[in-house]
């Protein structure tokens, strides 16, 4: 089998690779405001309650109008699944990675179609879109080899002893719930799904709201790719509706979750109870917020860190969990390093990303919109309003990237996830004080250090308590299989998604011993 390796981006300055994205953006366009389905056991059912699902950069454009399932409907799902997990989980590995690598070139091929949707229902940029495709290739690719290694190695691992046979297998768990986020509508989406399938276990799949009609779309590409009936149930609907039956459900097995800190301590208080009738400990696969710092030391290369710090706090409208929201620098070198990121965030330009000429787009929704505003009222009291703060223009969730200074390591914009465009910058008075301030939050997920002191990246390594830390360069964009993903504290279970030992998180090892 060729090695894994991670899929290339598109260069959209190459022409045939334009016009492609062009030719596949005026396709989805003709499909917008469809009526889309939940699928169960296979069998496709509109419901008479549906959600819209809006183009945030163009609030009056709908995407499409989903489903929403029902408690009868989410009682099905499961019980579908758990009989479909009875066949599932004897389909030997192999071909259980099989779909993985099919879907994958599926998806490969209508990469750009892929994007466009992404452009349209989560307001990404080309570029950002086409990271999140590629990463959802990634995760299949990884994860269906990572499977048919684990398949064939595990039983090598054990010590020989005479007289015996032993044997190790890994098994699989059961039926997942797996509530994924709308930041990366199909990367993280398709990585959860995906992995716990092809660990032998059949899923009830319940997209994030403001995106399902990328979920829909993913899980036809399954389908059409030889996933059997029930393996993945498609079940769109409020998390406040369907949520708590799914995961207090006796036949549910496992939690897989990406999202807020808010909602995960949530769940995982409900997994952790027993429903009547339920004979297992529910697994909580977590992963949760972030309040990642850059710290920038006196001797750094100072362009490269503000480029750095503007990227990872302004690509995707900070949208993601591994955004920078603290820039930490060193006094000697403040001034200079934030006079420099004021510079570049007011030369980003905000709008439609149909506008390949937008840097970044707009925030995902009202709800969003509303929120980060408090957050910068809340800014412009504990510090100095430096860039941006206002609303960007266009007929989207548009907000400028907005940078406060001169904040105090225990103020709301230092310790709250915010979750957009708005960056707290704070000084330190040397780089030891750096590292407190940076670790001075109860998350921990991602952290960047820029520095040309040896000893002060050892000490970082040491001392930076992130899942996530990297040394001269953004603290975004993890690649999977190079950067295997997740936090610390409350940024969940450090379940490293794209990493080597992800998939066993949704097994159990199973040893036979024989007496010769
Ligand atoms: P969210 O917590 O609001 O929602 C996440 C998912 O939970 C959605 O599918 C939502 O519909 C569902 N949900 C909401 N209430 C529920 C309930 N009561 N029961 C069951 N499901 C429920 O998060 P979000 O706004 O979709 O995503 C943004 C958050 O995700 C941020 O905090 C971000 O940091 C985090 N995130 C973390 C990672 C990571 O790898 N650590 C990656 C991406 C996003
Ligand atoms: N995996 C994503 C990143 O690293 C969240 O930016």
């Amino acid at each position: 089998m060729i090695p894994y390796r991670p899929e290339p981006l598109t260069d959209f300055r190459v022409n045939a690779n334009h016009e492609a994205l062009l030719a596949a953006i005026r396709q989805v366009q003709g499909e917008l405001g469809r009526d889309y389905p939940l699928i169960i056991n296979g069998d496709r059912m509109i419901t008479d309650d549906m959600q819209s699902s809006i183009n945030p950069s163009n609030k009056s454009q709908v995407i499409g109008r989903m489903s929403k399932a029902n408690a009868e409907q989410a009682e099905q799902a499961i019980q579908g699944a758990f009989d479909t997990f009875q066949v599932w989980s004897h389909v030997p590995a192999g071909q259980r990675a099989r779909l993985l690598f099919r879907a994958a070139a599926d998806l490969r091929r209508r990469k750009h179609e892929f994007n466009a949707w992404l452009m349209l229902e989560s307001g990404k940029t080309r570029a950002e879109a086409d990271a999140d495709t590629a990463e959802a290739i990634d995760f299949m690719e990884y994860y269906a080899r990572q499977m048919i290694e684990m398949s064939e190695t595990a039983a090598k691992k054990l010590v020989w002893m005479d007289g015996e046979d032993n044997d190790l297998q890994y098994i699989p768990l059961g039926v997942g719930i797996v509530i994924p986020p709308w930041n990366f509508p199909l990367a993280i989406m398709a990585g959860m799904t995906t992995a716990a399938i092809v660990a032998g276990n059949t899923v009830v799949l319940k997209p994030a709201s403001p995106t399902p009609v990328i979920a829909f779309k993913f899980v036809q590409l399954l389908e059409e790719a030889g996933m059997p009936a029930g393996v993945v149930q498609f079940l769109p609907g409020s998390g406040s509706e369907i949520g708590d039956l799914l995961v207090s459900h006796r036949l549910s097995r496992f939690i897989s979750f990406t999202g807020s800190r808010e909602v995960g301590l949530r769940i995982f208080e409900l997994a952790a109870k027993t429903a009547p009738g339920q004979i297992w400990l529910k697994r909580f696969i977590g992963e949760l917020g972030g309040k990642d710092g850059i710290v920038v030391d006196k001797d750094a290369d100072l362009e490269a860190a503000a480029q750095a710090i503007v990227a990872s706090a302004f690509g995707y409208s900070g949208q993601k969990c591994s955004a920078c929201s603290r820039a930490i620098v060193h006094e000697a070198v403040y001034d200079t390093v934030l006079n420099r990121c004021v510079e570049l965030t007011r030369a980003l330009k905000v709008g439609d990303v149909l506008d390949f000429g937008s840097d970044t787009g707009p925030v995902i929704d009202q709800s969003a919109f509303r929120k980060i505003f408090e957050y910068i009222e809340v800014g412009n009291k504990e510090g100095r309003l430096v860039a941006g703060g206002g609303k960007a223009e266009g007929d989207g969730y548009f907000i400028e990237p907005t940078i406060i200074a001169d904040v105090k390591p225990d103020a709301i914009l230092m310790q709250e996830e915010i979750f957009g465009p708005v960056l707290a910058f704070c000084k330190a008075a040397s780089f030891d004080e750096a590292l407190d301030i940076a670790n001075n939050t109860e998350y921990g997920l991602t952290g960047a250090v820029f520095s040309t002191n040896l000893s002060h990246l050892e000490l970082a390594r040491e001392r930076f308590h992130v899942g996530n830390l990297y040394f001269n360069r953004k603290c975004t964009g993890a690649i999977v299989g190079v950067h295997p993903f997740g936090g610390f504290n409350m940024s969940g279970t450090d379940s490293k998604a794209g990493g080597p030992d992800y998939l066993q998180q949704f097994m159990q090892l199973k040893l036979i011993s024989e007496k010769l």
